[in-house]
């Protein structure tokens, strides 16, 4: 956006310099313009534009059904507010699993059709081949270990991934391949707070945790979470900032009071 010219940008080296300098990373999850630009005048690092969207906007049960066409709407949106923070992408489901050069022309699409600045992948080892082909394209890329939502029905529940010590060492030896691949940064979902620290020291890029404890280099939460708009999830990692729900459903009855006893508009609200 022209108007914020002189802002410094957030960019995936000023992320490594904070992990460097122990300094932590805010991330959240944003999927339109009005909400971005509010995320973003409040000075948040990261922007992620998650698959999310498929739960928190379009009401589906799983990220599954979201398209990489409605992946690029959500992503345009949260492009024209941003001035300042690092937009990353979520590349959905089908996109990217099947076949690396598909995996790579999606990502292309990502970025030229959005203008987001680096798209993220869920997986490991499983996926590296189309990691590496889009790194080698100089799409920067995230991350995404543990608890990965697209592979519920793999999983067949959200519970807390890797307390076996079989799946914690696969977590901590993908989290190297993604570093030796070139990811600029590795989220890691809903795993132990000791597990997550152990990664976030095995590794020199930053790891960004969801219910994955203090011990990593930054945060992120979903936004309607947060401002406490969907009253019917609260995990036991969630902090929520505000109770929104109440908030709006107080608003919303108002109003419709307001017009059902012919309150408003009043005289100062007419032309
Ligand atoms: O889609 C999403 O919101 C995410 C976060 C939970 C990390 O991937």
């Amino acid at each position: 956006m022209s108007v914020h010219k002189d802002v410094k940008k957030v960019t995936t080296k000023v992320l490594q310099n904070m992990k460097n300098k122990g300094e932590k990373i805010s991330m959240l999850t944003g999927y339109d313009f009005s909400m971005a630009r509010i995320i973003d005048t409040a000075g948040i690092d990261v922007i992620l534009v998650g698959d999310s969207a498929s739960n928190v906007m379009a009401g589906h049960e799983t990220t599954l059904p979201i398209t990489l066409d409605q992946m690029i709407y959500h992503a345009s949106s949260v492009v024209r507010a941003v001035n300042r923070a690092l937009v990353v992408v979520d590349m959905p489901f089908g996109s990217y699993q099947g076949n690396s050069k598909e995996a790579l022309s999606n990502a292309i699409r990502i970025m030229k059709e959005s203008g987001g600045h680096s798209v993220k992948l869920e997986g490991g080892r499983e996926i590296i081949e189309s990691i590496n082909r889009i790194l080698s394209a100089g799409i920067p890329v995230m991350g995404h270990l543990g608890l990965t939502p697209q592979s519920i029905y793999k999983f067949g529940t959200y519970v807390v991934r890797a307390k076996e010590d079989d799946e914690a060492e696969q977590l901590i030896s993908d989290a190297k391949l993604l570093e030796e691949a070139g990811c600029f940064a590795i989220v890691l979902e809903k795993i132990p707070a000791e597990l997550a620290a152990r990664v976030a020291k095995s590794v020199n890029i930053p790891i960004i945790g969801i219910g994955a404890g203090n011990g990593v280099d930054g945060q992120v939460l979903v936004v309607h979470d947060m401002l406490g708009i969907n009253n019917e999830f609260n995990p036991r990692f969630l902090r929520k900032y505000h109770n929104l729900y109440q908030e709006m459903l107080g608003s919303f009855h108002r109003y419709i009071e307001d017009v059902k006893t012919g309150d408003f508009p009043n005289e100062e609200e007419q032309y």
